[in-house]
């Protein structure tokens, strides 16, 4: 078998590393158009950071896994051809601001069409409206000269931080499929690649339509979940409960479930809001707009946390931080990936920003130009004065020294063990500390002198 994948990205690169390392007997080929991308993933620095990727990449690469940026010859020797490129929320015309940005997508079929051959499996990988399926069937169909395409869609339920153990262990692997005689043997094959290291009762096979909403249905039921318990932190805050207590209390009952009620700053990342948004443009799109409204309160909900810890900070320091220096502890969207897509750090730092405040920013893994970049730092800002309000940290006491407050915006692992002493020795008092992520402690820090503050509690 010979494998295919378009899009080197968090999706493509960790999956397909881990059918490589799990499936020695089959070629896999991963292509991207960026080649600057495709030159970091052939190096000793991989362009995204993901604990366990590196061993395996290192395993497999030239042995059955590539990376290359020649699309067209991949295309031509694949068997089965995934599509993993990104498919961000559109930000001009028809449904800006809410329905997915197709034209990746797209343009893949058409490069697909137009040099494919014999009998091809095309997989989705990207997250996708429902229904797309039947579009790619068309563009793949209408521009090939005589190849036969069998499209399956194959969501990916990884989430960053712990891609290659969810790969290797999946809760579930979903394939969809048309209910055609060719469809079922198209799945059957994707079936069979899985079934090299995932027992056979977890791949799950549909119908093409369900494979694809099971997808947005399964980012917006977790995401529902965190704003759930979001709202909740904001009533504990005024009525002397603990969102930690609470969340431990229902996560009991064995119909609720423990995982995913963990109170923050407001989730981020790639998925979450992008499907949902997804999820609501197909909901008015079919004339179901309360169905639509209420998928939407999951996402004011999430914005609505970002603002209110942002206000919080903003009303403990006195109602301004103007020239105040304020410690930015975290600025990936959650631990252990290098991700910043939609980090509440960005909405929570912008808004500082706007109040003119002067943030110092450490994280362990984000580079200093993501930094920059998400900030729009060298950018001129509104009132017409540059903006230089933000230097990147590589160290957190440097980021907290004279600091008036430090801000916990990450849940990373090496923020529970920092010397607190050392840091409020360093900062200007009185020194406060807003832990968005719910990993200190904050009896212990209220001992050493900080005002402290957490979600929810
Ligand atoms: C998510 C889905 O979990 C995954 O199945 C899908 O394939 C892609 O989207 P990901 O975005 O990588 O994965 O990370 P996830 O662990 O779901 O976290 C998303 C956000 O929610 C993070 O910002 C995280 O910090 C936040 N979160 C998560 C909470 O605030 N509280 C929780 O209890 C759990
Ligand atoms: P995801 O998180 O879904 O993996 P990324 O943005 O990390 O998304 O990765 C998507 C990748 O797809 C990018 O590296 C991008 O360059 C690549 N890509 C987009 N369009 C094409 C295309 N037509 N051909 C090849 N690669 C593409």
């Amino acid at each position: 078998m010979n494998i295919c994948c378009i899009g080197a990205g968090y999706v493509g690169g960790p999956t397909m590393a881990m059918i490589a390392r799990k499936c020695p007997d089959t070629k896999v080929t991963v292509v991207d158009i960026n080649a600057k991308r495709v030159a970091q993933w052939n190096s000793d620095h991989l362009p995204i950071f993901e604990p366990g990727l590196d061993e395996i990449v290192r395993a497999t690469r030239g042995r059955n896994l590539f990376f290359s940026t020649e699309v067209d010859e991949a295309i031509v020797a694949a068997d089965m051809i995934f599509v993993s490129v990104n498919t961000p929320t559109k930000t001009y015309g028809m449904g800006a601001g809410r329905a997915a940005d197709l034209k990746f997508i797209e343009l893949c079929a058409r490069r697909i069409a137009s040099v494919a051959t014999g009998r091809k499996i095309v997989v989705e990988k990207s997250t996708l409206p429902v229904r797309t399926a039947e579009s790619l069937k068309t563009v793949l169909s209408a521009n090939s000269s005589g190849a036969e395409f069998q499209v399956l869609s194959n969501p990916e339920f990884l989430a960053e931080g712990t891609a290659m153990a969810d790969l290797e262990s999946p809760d579930r692997v979903l394939i969809g499929s048309e209910s055609t005689p060719e469809g079922i043997k198209a799945a059957e094959t994707l079936v069979s690649v899985y079934a090299q290291w995932v027992p056979r009762d977890r791949i799950i096979t549909t119908n093409l339509w369900s494979s694809e909403l099971s997808k947005l249905v399964a980012n917006a039921f977790l995401a529902q979940r965190i704003s759930s318990i979001n709202a909740i932190s904001a009533l504990c805050e005024a009525t002397e409960a603990d969102v930690a207590e609470v969340s431990f209390a229902i996560g009991r009952d064995s119909r609720i479930g423990s995982k995913f009620l963990k109170a923050s700053v407001g989730f981020g990342g790639s998925c979450f809001q992008k499907d949902i948004l997804n999820l609501v443009y197909l909901c008015d799109h079919f004339g179901l707009p309360e169905v639509a409204a209420y998928w939407e309160q999951v996402i004011r909900m999430n914005d609505w946390q970002k603002r209110r810890y942002s206000q919080q900070v903003v009303s403990s320091l006195f109602n301004t931080v103007a020239g105040k220096k304020i410690a930015v502890l975290g600025f990936a969207f959650k631990k252990d990936t290098n991700d910043t897509r939609e980090s509440a750090s960005i909405y929570v730092c912008r808004d500082l920003v706007d109040e003119q405040a002067n943030l110092a920013v450490y994280d362990p893994k984000v580079s200093e130009n993501q930094i920059r970049k998400d900030l729009n730092q060298g950018e001129v800002l509104v009132d017409g004065r540059p903006n230089t309000s933000v230097v990147i940290e590589q160290d957190p006491y440097a980021a907290a020294k004279d600091a008036h407050a430090v801000l916990i915006l990450t849940e990373w692992d090496e923020f529970r063990d920092l010397d607190f002493q050392r840091i409020f020795d360093g900062m200007l008092k009185p020194a406060f500390i807003f832990d968005g992520r719910n990993i200190l402690d904050l009896k212990a820090l209220r001992g050493i002198g900080f005002e402290a503050r957490g979600i929810g509690r």
